[in-house]
């Protein structure tokens, strides 16, 4: 309302800040982004704001909001009365707002104009409080980085326990209650027994994540910028935490106690759905342990291009075996081992040229195409060994001699696994290890 109204009179009232829409990766350093999203309050351009490049401020506290327009305005009158007698024109208050139906958003605006270093994020196609904490994050211009419920749950003193144990050297300050000093206030056994389930749950299934804070259910904590930045989070449901742990780089890690409130206005969010959430978010965190470095490091376009090589391969070998056993009736071992080397020859040149290329490429020369040659040659000769071997175990012994062209299509998918594996392991790889070696010479 105040929107258009003379700004020289009125403090102005700022625009709302646009919620990225990219992947959510919290950029190492204060982001630009911003700034051509927020109008500049007037005569608050010193606040570090203004001017050509935004200032990195030192703390940027996210608060998510879904209906919470009652509860807001107290919390940010107590966070602001706090944090500017502790750091005054160093930190801002960035609300994440999900298009709450009780305009929040606005209430959030109104608040700017008192207080200029509020900022409100109005999401309309996203949901999820995980999500907007992040979205909140990836617009701060704070080197440390923090969140706190709406609803006045989080006692927002103890925002200054934490905000000094990072200062002091921590990575991540956790607000906990289940240290001394940190409590529920009138939850029921049922509560209890619940929240202290999804700890066990917790605990048993990703122990050295789970295991490293005495609350991991907790939304109230601060972290260093750069123990989250830049790398790409997957947050599910409520447990932001999970993810802050479970994929950033925190070594150093503090506590502080904090009973968490009764909520006097606007509802809980919670429903059954959040338990499933957690239980996925664990899943998929604990996953990223083992089989999600494999994945990572494993180059899946070479597979994708050796598998298709191999491909080619079979259906030469088949060709050349047919056209030898069947056509020319040669004896099925000989007739295999020539189909197999036409095969394996066929397979060099693509993979030379298309699945390794620029490995290949970084090699120059016959000399050096002909010493790739040689090893894959033999890597594959071990594996024509192992062809002929378990085609003829198959033929002979499993199938009592028949269905030659079955057995081989089985014995070639086997020897393909063998084949890929080792080439993996030895044949281009090796070549591009040797490489800096060779070049001292
Ligand atoms: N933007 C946004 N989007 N905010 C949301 C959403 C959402 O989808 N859902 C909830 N919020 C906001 C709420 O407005 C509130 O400020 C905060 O997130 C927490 O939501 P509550 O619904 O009040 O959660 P709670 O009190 O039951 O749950 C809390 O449990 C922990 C203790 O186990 C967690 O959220 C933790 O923060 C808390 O420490
Ligand atoms: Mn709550």
């Amino acid at each position: 309302m105040t929107y258009f109204s003379n700004p020289v009179e009125t403090p102005s009232q700022q625009r709302l800040i646009e919620p990225p829409t990219d992947k959510l990766v919290v950029p190492s350093r204060a982001t630009m982004h911003r700034e051509t999203h927020l109008v500049i309050p007037h005569g608050h351009e010193q606040h570090g704001y203004g001017g050509a490049s935004p200032r990195a401020l030192l703390f940027s506290l996210v608060i998510p909001t879904f209906n919470e327009q009652e509860n807001l305005p107290v919390l940010v009158q107590q966070l602001t009365t706090l944090l500017d007698a502790a750091i005054p024109h160093q930190y801002e208050l960035i609300v994440v707002d999900d298009d709450s139906p009780d305009q929040t958003w606005q209430r959030g605006l109104e608040l700017t104009q008192m207080f200029p270093q509020v900022h409100v994020m109005r999401r309309v196609g996203e949901k999820g409080l995980s999500s907007a904490v992040i979205r909140g994050w990836q617009v701060a211009q704070g080197e440390i980085l923090g969140v706190i419920d709406a609803d006045l749950q989080h006692p927002p003193k103890v925002l200054l326990d934490l905000l000094a144990k990072v200062r002091d050297g921590a990575d991540l300050a956790v607000g906990s209650r289940h240290v001394e000093g940190g409590g529920v206030s009138e939850w029921s056994i049922v509560r209890r027994f619940l929240s202290r389930g999804a700890q066990v749950l917790g605990l048993l299934i990703l122990p050295h994540v789970v295991g490293r804070v005495s609350d991991p259910m907790s939304g109230y904590f601060v972290c260093r910028r750069a123990a989250i930045a830049d790398v790409e989070l997957h947050p599910q449901g409520y447990k932001i935490l999970l993810e802050v742990l479970g994929r950033g780089t925190v070594d150093v890690i503090d506590e502080a106690g904090y009973v968490f409130q009764e909520r006097t206005a606007g509802a809980s969010k919670v429903t059954w759905k959040q338990y499933i959430d957690y239980i996925h978010h664990l899943l998929r965190l604990r996953s990223l342990g083992s089989m999600g470095k494999i994945r990572r490091n494993f180059p899946v376009k070479a597979f994708f291009r050796f598998a298709l090589v191999g491909l080619s391969g079979v259906l030469i070998d088949m060709a050349v075996l047919y056209l030898l056993h069947t056509g020319l009736g040669l004896p099925l071992t000989r007739s295999k081992i020539v189909a197999a080397e036409v095969a394996i020859l066929n397979n060099f040149v693509w993979n030379d040229l298309w699945t390794f290329a620029t490995i290949s490429r970084s090699q120059k020369g016959w000399g050096a195409k002909f010493k790739r040659f040689l090893k894959f040659n033999m890597i594959c000769l071990a594996g024509l060994v192992l062809n002929v071997l378990v085609l003829n175990l198959i033929y002979n012994v499993v199938f009592g001699q028949k269905w030659a062209y079955l057995a081989n299509l089985l014995a070639i998918g086997l020897v393909t696994i063998w084949n890929f594996w080792l080439n993996l392991k030895l044949s281009w790889r090796v070549t591009q290890v040797d490489d800096p070696r060779s070049q001292g010479h």
